[in-house]
């Protein structure tokens, strides 16, 4: 029987019984030699001493020493093995340290993502403070104006309330893009999955997008040219979301001339590959590990022109990952950008 082998509960009872034999033994001897009883009255007793015996030396092992035991089994994590002793020996102080300093690491660890995390609250709620705060001083700014005599001016009142319209359209955008991002974050919503064609879908945004395409320039074409069926499962909505996002951005950032929007649907062993790319300003190396932090712009002004808050991407990611899918971004400076992502095949 190899004792390292054994649990500290069965430790504890063989050293019982060794033990309780040694005082049997000892009884023996005594009662034998000291009170010279004959062995009738001793053979008697014996059972009933052994028995006493016995519970008494395992409740003591229960509580005293089946406890320390057990602590040195939590320490070292198992008795060392004898053959093993011969190669290494193991010093259960050198262990307790090495415990406490993975402890140590581990808190270590504990604390510098709290500190990141922190820091990454402060930063947030600094930005969305910047965020609001443009649009509500643009709206005083045109109402004070407007109220200062410039509702009587018809040049001027018409053109101001239609800027206030725009500044309380892009609140409205910005709360709404947190109140997703928030929800998606805390796991509120649940995405239920459709089995639908993406490729159908696909279709649909490029007419919802047509007049701003229009307007920029831009040409969108889809890859395979004829309607193929790509069957996903993943909620459509969301996914009509992620396009309208990755399209709406590769319309912005395109080309201001001539822009062409590539989308191309692959069919892979179990996934549907989507892409979305522009010929555009694109995304330099340095940026493009960002670019799907919320509030994240390469270049504020530009984005703020189209209206935009820096919050698409992070929903768009968001969603995709809520779908245990991935989304990554390719993209050279002055040639434009690719944005591809995968859904469930059916
Ligand atoms: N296709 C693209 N080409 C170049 N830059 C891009 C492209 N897509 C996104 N970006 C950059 O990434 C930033 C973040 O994009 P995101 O969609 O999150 O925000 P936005 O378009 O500025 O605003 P929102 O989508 O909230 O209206 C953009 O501001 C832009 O700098
Ligand atoms: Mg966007």
């Amino acid at each position: 029987m190899k004792l390292y082998k054994l649990s500290p509960r069965n430790v504890a009872l063989i050293d019982t019984l060794f033990i309780t034999l040694v005082f049997i033994a000892a009884y023996i001897i005594i009662s034998l030699i000291w009170f010279d009883l004959t062995t009738e009255p001793l053979l008697i007793s014996l059972p009933f001493v052994f028995v006493a015996n016995f519970f008494i030396i395992r409740y003591s092992f229960n509580h005293i020493i089946f406890d320390r035991i057990k602590l040195i089994y939590k320490v070292i994590g198992r008795f060392p093995n004898p053959k093993e002793k011969k190669k290494k020996s193991v010093n259960p102080l050198e262990t307790i340290q090495e415990v406490v300093y993975q402890w140590s690491e581990d808190k270590n660890k504990e604390i510098k993502e709290l500190k990141r995390m922190a820091a990454y609250r402060r930063e947030f709620l600094g930005n969305v403070s910047h965020e609001l705060k443009t649009p509500i001083f643009n709206i005083q700014g045109y109402v004070s104006t407007l109220l200062d005599g410039g509702l009587e001016d018809d040049k001027i009142n018409r053109k101001f309330l239609a800027k206030t319209e725009k500044s309380i359209e892009r609140l409205i955008n910005i709360v709404n893009d947190l109140e997703s991002i928030s929800k998606l974050e805390s796991g509120e919503v649940k995405l239920k999955a459709n089995v639908f064609n993406l490729y159908e879908l696909v279709e649909e945004v490029v007419d919802f997008l047509e007049m701003k395409a229009k307007k920029s320039n831009t040409k969108i074409t889809i890859k395979p040219k004829l309607p193929v069926p790509f069957i996903v499962k993943a909620n459509k909505e969301a996914i009509r979301e992620v396009l309208i996002n990755l399209v709406d951005n590769a319309i912005k950032y395109g080309d201001k001339h001539n822009n062409i929007v590539k989308i191309k649907l692959y069919d892979m062993d179990e996934k549907i590959l989507t892409e979305v790319t522009d010929n555009g300003v694109g995304i330099s190396q340095e940026y493009l590990p960002r670019i799907f932090e919320r509030f994240f712009r390469t270049d504020r002004g530009r984005s703020r022109d189209q209206g935009g808050s820096g919050l698409g991407l992070a929903i768009v990611k968001h969603i995709i990952e809520a779908h245990r899918q991935t989304i990554t971004a390719r993209s050279n400076i002055g040639e434009g950008t690719t944005f591809s992502f995968t859904l469930q095949k059916v």
